[in-house]
């Protein structure tokens, strides 16, 4: 009898290292300690199930090559998979107790925004961010997160999945690439057959009118023609305009600085806001392309400050140090959600401009307090 309760306390122990693999034998008798023994044995059964269908699906949450993660309602990390870890360079076990925000470090919390789409009653949200590993790299991602239920700990917590898409957005980025490139092309063409047909014609025309009006001896003609010199004025300005958005021509024949101080004075933005164009060292020549790429980038900026942002004080800033081309732009309108931004076509557009010059494009904005782009272009190569 000893040596039978002996054995069940063994067995009891092993369970409780974690161990299910043994059970007891029982003995002829047949008799109340072997059906304790019979019940021990079944428990073992059981937990031996449950041992190889957890360690099924930690197999399955270490081996899927997207980050999983599971947050809890403040946001910090309870379990995260083999994959965040390797993918973010963090150690084993070291994203646990950090928050998402943590990896996230954008101007607006992810987590507030997962929380505000989820607690709107979208199961499943999905969209585009980013999260920075160990080292301060940036992957972009593409997230989905929903509310799970922790049977064990009889809480609600949050599963977020976040997949690497590094690959997917340089194919995009080259594709807007090409896009952007066939548009320049067809835009200087055009600039150029609108300027040299089109607006010479009409100054010649103009011209004609211009001396009959002058010589008109009918009053009410005179009238007309002069009036109709008005209008070729207002086309012909127009059309100036037109082509100098098209492809202006002081960007092909002086620098970019110029350029953009034309820009600002042509389309009637400083009557809108202020601008502070400067630039805090001497510039490099640098390519034609770059050159374009970095006019519309500025272009788009100003015209996003003054639409989307009301902005009134403008700030454009050019440096240049150890071969790094640098250019600040502030403005001081309403600001934006920059997660959000990924849907315009403008800030991708400009993305790609400047990644296809292997620069960076960096930009913050914060609710009422404005908007900052950082770009630096290496100009080494
Ligand atoms: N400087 C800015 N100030 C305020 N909001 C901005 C600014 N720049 C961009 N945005 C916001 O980001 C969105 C995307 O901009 P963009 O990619 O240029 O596309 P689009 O100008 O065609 O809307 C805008 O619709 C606007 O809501
Ligand atoms: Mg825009």
């Amino acid at each position: 009898m000893d040596k039978r309760f002996k054995e069940i306390s063994l067995l009891i122990r092993e369970y409780s290292l974690g161990r299910f693999e043994n059970d007891i034998t029982l003995s002829p008798l047949l008799d109340e300690v072997d059906a304790i023994s019979n019940g021990i044995n079944m428990l073992g059964e059981e937990l031996r199930a449950i041992t190889i269908s957890r360690n099924y699906f930690n197999n399955i949450f270490n081996s899927v090559s997207d980050m999983v993660f599971i947050l809890n309602n403040k946001g910090v990390i309870e379990d995260a998979n083999r994959s965040a870890e390797v993918q973010l360079h963090y150690e084993s076990g070291a994203l646990f107790g950090k928050t998402i925000n943590d990896l996230h470090k954008g101007n607006i919390s992810i987590l507030r925004s997962i929380t505000k789409e989820l607690k709107k009653g979208n199961s499943l949200i999905s969209n585009e961010s980013f999260l920075h590993t160990k080292y301060g790299n940036v992957i972009p991602v593409s997230i989905t997160a929903t509310y799970f239920k922790d049977e064990r700990k009889k809480k609600q917590v949050i599963l977020l999945t976040a997949c690497d898409i590094t690959y997917q957005k340089k194919a995009e980025n080259l594709v807007i690439r090409a896009i952007i490139d066939t548009q320049e092309i067809e835009r200087r063409r055009l600039a150029k057959d609108l300027h040299d047909s089109l607006t010479q014609q009409l100054s010649a025309i103009k011209f004609y009118i211009s001396s009959i009006a002058e010589s008109a001896k009918n009053q009410q003609q005179k009238i007309i023609l002069l009036k109709s010199n008005d209008a070729l004025t207002n086309v012909i300005t127009d059309m100036r305009n037109i082509c100098f958005n098209l492809m202006p021509k002081t960007l092909e024949e002086f620098s970019l600085l110029k350029a953009v101080k034309e820009f600002c004075n042509h389309f009637l933005y400083h009557k809108k806001a202020k601008f502070i164009i400067e630039q805090t060292n001497a510039l490099p020549n640098f390519s034609k392309e770059l050159k374009i790429d970095l006019y519309r980038v500025i272009q788009e900026f100003i015209t996003n400050a003054i639409n989307h942002g009301n902005a009134n004080k403008i700030t454009i800033r050019f440096s240049y140090l150890k071969e790094i081309l640098k250019l600040l732009l502030v403005d001081n309108g309403k600001g934006f959600d920059t997660n959000q931004s990924g849907r315009g076509m403008g800030i991708q557009n400009m993305q790609s401009r400047i990644k296809s010059h292997k620069g960076e494009l960096n930009i913050e904005s914060y609710m009422g307090k404005g908007t900052s782009y950082k770009i630096s272009i290496p100009l080494n190569d």
